[in-house]
């Protein structure tokens, strides 16, 4: 069933997916750098395609098409194909050090289901093996303009807000509590995700998912993470998870990090940003004061719901409780 490396009009009977990406049919203009046009010109630029029956819609194991880097990380390359279809794939270190990593990303989204996360609508092969997967584009709770404007943790004007994006920001109240749900919905699977903070969440219509299990682990049979991936979300981790970054990650850690992401949301400032800013802190640093004892100040929070059920989320996450539920 590999499909690996092998363009897709070496097999017999197997037609181009009826939702490929799209590619202009028009000739790329002059102003079109070399490098654009050889791309849109490769007879590989109908790149999605049928698997065999059984599997994923529109698999592909070429991806030549034109695209926007929305993200990369030391693990991952996250592009953007025709402002619709977003492919997510391993770094190649990791896709020769890690191969399992994207195999199970997609598999614990299949088990979470739409009503916690995007949808795949198609895999990457490399060599044969699992690299990638294919989701549909969505409005993000953090605005990636001001990201790419401003840098992580700084704000625009004088604190005010802002990095999270300015619907979600006026919505703030209830897109707290439809949060809630949504990790309420995830943990009643049986799933930790494991990474939770907005640049994690996206919108569906005016409801949020998840994106991003990479982390995420079955409650039933945890697994230690790998410290190298807590360091890029350092500020939102739980005191225990810091402490002891061998430990399995439990529903506490998650209950930790969402109180984390609450607080982001609706501040629309990065947790601990005064320090980042005013003190100039780096993450090392930041973890360390968390590590000895320092918390968000809550009394910023002018809603008393609010304020409550965050400090009870970062509550479930201290080092002397062992919270499995709220
Ligand atoms: N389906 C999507 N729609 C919109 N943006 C996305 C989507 N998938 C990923 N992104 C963007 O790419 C970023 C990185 O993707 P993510 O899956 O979180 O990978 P990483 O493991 O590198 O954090 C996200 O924070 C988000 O901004
Ligand atoms: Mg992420």
């Amino acid at each position: 069933m590999a499909t690996s490396g092998t363009p897709y009009y070496s097999y017999p009977g197997q037609q181009p997916h009826p939702i490929p990406i799209s590619v202009p049919d028009s000739k790329p203009s002059d102003s079109d750098s070399p490098l654009s046009s050889s791309i849109s010109q490769s007879p590989l630029v109908h790149a999605f395609f049928t698997d065999p029956p059984n599997t994923w819609p529109s698999d592909l194991s070429d991806k030549l098409l034109q695209s926007t880097s929305l993200s990369a990380s030391p693990t991952s390359y996250v592009d953007l194909y025709d402002n619709k279809y977003v492919l997510k794939t391993n770094t190649l270190p990791s896709a020769i050090l890690d191969r399992p990593r994207l195999a199970h990303e997609i598999h614990i989204m299949a088990l979470a289901g739409p009503e916690c996360a995007l949808p795949i609508l198609g895999r990457h092969f490399l060599h044969g093996k699992i690299n990638g997967f294919v989701t549909e584009y969505k409005k993000c709770v953090l605005d990636r303009r001001l990201i790419g404007e401003l840098g992580p943790g700084h704000t625009h004007t004088n604190g005010v807000r802002i990095d999270i994006d300015p619907g979600v920001y006026k919505n703030r109240k209830e897109m707290i509590f439809k949060f809630v749900a949504l990790l309420e919905r995830l943990h009643s699977k049986g799933i930790l995700h494991g990474d939770i903070n907005p640049s994690n969440l996206v919108l569906v219509d005016s409801d949020l998912r998840f994106i991003d299990f990479a982390e995420s682990v079955l409650e039933s049979s945890p697994r230690p993470l790998h410290p190298k991936n807590r360091v890029l979300t350092a500020r939102y981790n739980s005191p225990t998870a810091l402490n002891d970054t061998f430990a399995p990650l439990t529903r506490a850690d998650d209950l930790y990090t969402a109180g984390m992401t609450m607080l982001h949301m609706y501040t629309g400032r990065l947790p601990f940003a005064d320090l980042w800013e005013g003190e100039d802190m780096d993450e090392v640093e930041v973890e360390e004061r968390i590590m000895g004892g320092l918390r968000p100040d809550l009394s910023v929070i002018d809603d008393e719901e609010v304020r409550e059920v965050i400090a009870r989320y970062l509550q479930a996450g201290e080092p002397n409780r062992q919270a499995t539920s709220l």
